[in-house]
């Protein structure tokens, strides 16, 4: 098949991590005739640098034009002023909000080799094989923001808003995640405190009905924050609200042994989706060549899958990361000694 990827590499460890995506799936199309032809754009503190603005028109434009986007990380020291009027995690946000991206859907499994590699005791770690669902456009991300100054002092404020169909269709996508799975849905949210929650309550209870060969459980957000470290093997898929699924993931991530090692992919209603290692931008490690490639690698196997529908070949690539981490081929933050280069090469070859 032929199909058209756009890069955005981004900053600190992004171009790194996505030179190896993309020599992994050039290889893949390689081996299975397809043309993927790769397009290369600017997003985040790059893009204020040389374009003045996080994320430009065209670069929108190349996006919604294209099959599927594959991004590395945003954001970075150089333009961490937090009195700037222009940050590159704005560039990210448009990108989902513009592409209407609703849903990130990120995958936690831990591969066995790696159990020494996470701080968790093995049996808290026994089992794990969950997906967390973040709402990925509203909620306190996207709702109305403003400073005043007021008699008492200044003022931030952040609101946390939803519309119940913002909630129903990315509960649903969740509902039919689990059908695939182990049929199991946590809605988390913070029910006892915040009327979005409780209309996030209502809305799945309202999906769950259409869905009864699928379990529905509400869960508290900070006691779901307990179980993943207590008892993660109890989850399957699970739903939530922007932030609450950015603060989870980070933490579900250390059940996989490293933030290296996640992939996502944030999709909406059509085939086209946004593909990212939910790591940052790292730069601590930027340019050094270690970085842990496995995140982005693993959601260009998602592009594949969801985007370019080639669930073999992304069945493939999956494999042949497996068979890299049990040969011990890893970077440092899994305790090997390994660069990002030589990950991709080795991931190349098992394919
Ligand atoms: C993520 C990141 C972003 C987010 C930042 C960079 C804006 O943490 O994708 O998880 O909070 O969504
Ligand atoms: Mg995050």
């Amino acid at each position: 098949m032929k199909a058209n990827i756009v890069c955005l590499p981004g900053d600190g460890i992004g171009p790194e991590v996505i030179a190896e995506a993309r020599r992994v799936l050039e290889e893949v199309a390689r081996r299975g005739a397809h043309q993927f032809v790769f397009a290369e754009h600017m997003i985040g503190g790059v893009a204020i640098d040389k374009l003045g603005t996080p994320l430009s028109d065209a670069t929108v434009q190349a996006c919604k034009d294209a099959d599927a986007v594959l991004l590395g990380a945003v954001g970075g020291p150089k333009w961490d002023d937090p009195n700037a009027k222009i940050r590159p995690e704005q560039g990210l946000l448009r990108l989902r909000k513009d592409l209407e991206l609703f849903a990130n859907v990120r995958p936690v499994r831990l591969h066995p080799a790696l159990v020494d590699a996470s701080p968790l005791k093995p049996e808290r770690l026994a089992d794990v094989d969950l997906v967390v669902v973040r709402e990925l456009t509203g909620g306190l991300y996207f709702g109305e923001r403003r400073r005043e100054k007021t008699e008492r002092g200044e003022r931030a404020i952040d609101t946390l808003a939803y519309y119940d169909y913002e909630v129903r269709r990315v509960v649903e996508l969740a509902f039919r995640l689990a059908a695939t799975r182990k049929r199991k849905v946590t809605s988390v949210d913070k029910a006892n405190v915040l009327d979005s929650s409780r209309l996030w309550r209502q809305v799945a209870a309202e999906v769950a009905k259409d869905h009864p060969d699928v379990t529905l459980t509400h869960h508290l957000v900070d006691s779901c924050a307990m179980r993943l470290i207590t008892n993660a093997a109890e989850f399957d898929v699970i739903v939530t609200e922007n932030m609450f699924g950015d603060i989870l993931t980070d933490e579900a991530s250390v059940l996989a042994g490293s933030l290296g090692m996640l992939p996502s992919a944030s999709l909406g209603s059509s085939k086209l989706g946004v593909y990212e290692p939910i790591h940052g931008s790292a730069p601590d490690i930027a340019g050094k060549g270690v970085a842990n490639p496995i995140g982005a690698i693993s959601s260009a196997a998602m592009l594949l899958r969801h985007s370019l529908r080639l669930s073999a070949e992304a069945d493939a690539l999956e494999r042949a990361v497996d068979s890299v981490i049990e040969r011990g081929l890893v970077t440092g933050d899994l305790g090997g000694k390994a660069t990002t280069v030589e990950v991709g090469r080795a991931v190349c070859e098992s394919l």
